[in-house]
């Protein structure tokens, strides 16, 4: 566990998945928490929960002067900001047609605009201050195809490389920027693009858990918290060495193609060898 204690950490999109289990994290590490959103009933539910160490404020991403209003509130009530986590998002729905440029837009507004306005309000109180942790969250699918729909990933791509930009940038003022790429993790997010009500991403969200295990090498749902920890030591002073990087937290989906950890997946392959079932489980084991 990284102490974070004497940090004040603002977190987009914290009223649920990756951005809710980082709350935890953070609070458990001692940061005080800055919770953006858009889902105010869920902000006042953290805000009872975690009494005078979190501020819910309602902003959205896209929205310069929400943003601009929310980040001078964090100032006016903890007095700094040590960590920013722009981790707020969505994708465009299933079935989204590739060449849409108004899905382009938006998801790239939402993406990657929303990172450069949380920078925009963040770098100057950092600066003052003497230096910070800027985390942004990018994804598998800004690193490998096949993960996510065309402007999704391009925007994701788009995340892991400005964060290696503003990070060359802002090394000058002890800021250090780093990205990380969640692989699977059960949230909201699937069933939102898929076109369900909030309520309803959240149940199949849960459902995506019992079934995750499958996904990738290591066998069990990834966790929201998985990320956060990952996030809190971008964060901690334990990091102050590492700027510009990502992390992919992904139970291992990108070491390779499927064939090279799933058994059933590597007999496909070596059935063109002409090899029988019980060859290619003999060739497996001896592996
Ligand atoms: N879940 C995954 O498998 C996965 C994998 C890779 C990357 N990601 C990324 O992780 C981040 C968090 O997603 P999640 O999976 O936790 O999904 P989620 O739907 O559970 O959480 C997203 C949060 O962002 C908020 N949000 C959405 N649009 C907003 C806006 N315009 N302004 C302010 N807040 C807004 C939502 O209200 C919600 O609380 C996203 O950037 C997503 O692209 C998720």
């Amino acid at each position: 566990m990284f102490d974070l204690s004497n940090k004040v950490a603002v977190i987009t999109g914290g009223c649920s998945g990756i951005g809710r289990g980082t709350i935890d994290v953070f609070r458990e590490a001692g940061a005080k928490v800055a919770c953006l959103d858009i889902q105010d009933e869920k902000g006042a539910a953290l805000e009872a929960q975690f009494g005078d160490n979190l501020i819910y404020l309602h902003a959205d991403v896209t929205s310069e002067q929400e943003m601009g209003a929310a980040f001078s509130k964090v100032v006016d009530r903890f007095g700094r900001i040590d960590v920013l986590f722009n981790n707020a998002g969505g994708t465009e729905g299933m079935g989204t047609d590739p060449y849409d440029i108004e899905a382009l837009d938006r998801t790239q507004k939402l993406l990657v605009t929303s990172v450069i306005l949380g920078m925009k309000f963040t770098v100057p109180v950092m600066t003052e201050q003497g230096g910070g942790a800027i985390v942004n969250t990018a994804s598998i699918a800004g690193l490998q195809a096949g993960y996510g729909g065309l402007a999704y990933s391009l925007a994701k791509g788009s995340v892991v490389h400005l964060s290696r930009v503003a990070a060359a940038q802002l090394a000058q003022h002890k800021i250090r920027v780093n990205a990380i790429c969640p692989g699977l993790i059960p949230t909201s997010i699937f069933g939102r693009a898929l076109g369900d009500t909030i309520a309803e991403a959240d149940q199949r969200a849960a459902m995506i858990a019992d079934r995750a295990h499958e996904a990738q090498p290591i066998p069990r749902a990834g966790k929201p918290e998985d990320i956060g920890h990952a996030v809190a030591y971008f964060a901690s002073d334990e990091a102050s060495f590492v700027t510009g990087q990502f992390l992919a937290v992904d139970g291992g989906i990108t070491v390779g193609p499927r064939s090279s950890w799933d058994p059933e997946a590597a007999s496909v392959l070596w059935r063109t060898t002409g090899m029988d079932e019980e060859q290619i489980k003999e060739m497996m084991a001896s592996r």
